[in-house]
């Protein structure tokens, strides 16, 4: 099995590492794997003048699985818009047609108090998103910005074709019959045209699906809804720009970004695995970043590329595990738990595994 292994910029090389040790504990006849890394986002930058490189792409392509940690950071910012880091994200989810994002928001229990939720409106809190990622305003053409009479015009393009929305549409059913069998399709039907194709074609999918409920929310509720009753969604399905908002919206549910894994994965269940968060370049190098979004997403990476759900669960439950005993970085501490580092979570999960 080869992982492609990209730490990325700020927090990514830290947080990676942990990742990798749980991995390696992990090594088995059945988890054979080499690991090549490459770079990615402004360390790319830094070293070839483009976020993601040829030789990345190779090994990208080469891998079965790539893990990735995070990228960006103020020092790219001011870079001709080619050159930023998050360039290097859209190309690599571009070029591996990774179109299905799966982004968990679950609520670990003992970290009910670190929501700025009340703990009954998140206790039990256990959602799917399901983000289309390769299409949509994103990548949509035209776009840009023109002169018009006198003055500059932006412009992009909110673009969904059918069969676009019909694979991404079948991904969010499938998961939602492996769940509860409800499925929120999130859209804006009542404005954009784009998106009354979306709930079209996802009312036309459902025929195939009569044992999961498909609902439709309109964006503006839905992000409404998640911070009201967040526990009546189950899976919830929806373009690239929405899903962007509304998932950072759901992660924060469950108090701490720095928790929730992320997969995006094509049609043969290829799949690039990161933390839902960013390159944290405040807290960069300081041995202070929580490790377990990227430790959570090696889990995914088990699970759905690999087929090994019994490791993945053995991760999950170490995890759980170094919860419940008290461990906490910085971003999930409160008083009464015990504050640790980067590395010294890896090694409490380690050490549960
Ligand atoms: C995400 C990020 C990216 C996105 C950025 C960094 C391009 O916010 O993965 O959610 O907008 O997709
Ligand atoms: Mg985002």
């Amino acid at each position: 099995m080869k992982i492609c292994v990209l730490p990325g910029d700020g927090i990514g090389p830290e947080i990676m590492e942990q990742a990798l040790r749980v991995l390696e504990a992990l090594r088995g006849d059945d988890f054979n794997f080499e690991v090549e890394t490459a770079l990615i986002g402004g360390s790319a930058v830094d070293a070839t003048g483009t976020p993601y490189p040829e030789a990345t792409s190779k090994a990208a392509k080469a891998a079965d699985a790539i893990l990735l940690g995070a990228v960006g950071g103020p020092k790219w910012d001011t870079l001709p818009r080619e050159q930023r880091p998050e360039r290097g994200l859209l190309a690599i989810r571009k070029e591996l047609n990774l179109f299905a994002n799966l982004r968990p928001a679950i609520l670990y229990p003992e970290l009910a108090n670190a929501s700025t939720l009340k703990p009954e409106v998140v206790a039990g809190l256990d959602i799917l998103i399901v983000r289309e990622l390769t299409g949509d305003i994103y990548f949509g053409q035209p776009r840009g910005v023109r002169e018009e009479n006198g003055e500059r015009v932006g412009f992009n393009t909110m673009v969904y074709s059918e069969s676009e929305i019909r694979r991404i549409g079948k991904v969010a059913f499938e998961a939602a019959r492996k769940r509860g069998k409800r499925l929120c399709s999130v859209d804006k039907m009542n404005v954009l045209e784009a998106t009354q194709l979306w709930r079209d074609v996802m009312i036309e999918i459902s025929a195939d699906y009569p044992d999961v409920e498909l609902s439709h929310m309109l964006v503006d509720n839905a992000a409404m809804q998640l911070v009201r009753a967040p526990k009546q969604f189950d899976v919830m399905v929806t373009g690239n720009m929405f899903g962007d908002i509304l998932s950072d919206e759901a992660s924060m549910l469950t108090g701490s970004i720095g928790m929730l894994p992320s997969a995006s994965l094509d049609a043969n269940n290829k799949g690039l695995y990161e933390p839902s968060h960013g390159s944290a370049p405040d807290i960069a190098g300081k041995g202070l970043a929580n490790p377990l979004a990227t430790i959570l997403s090696a889990a995914m990476m088990l699970r759905y590329t690999f087929n090994l759900e019994a490791k993945a669960l053995r991760i999950e439950n170490a995890v759980k595990k170094v919860l419940a005993a008290g461990y906490r970085t910085g971003d999930i501490y409160e008083a009464g738990t015990r504050q640790v580092g980067t590395k010294e979570m890896g090694d409490a999960v380690l050490a549960a595994l």
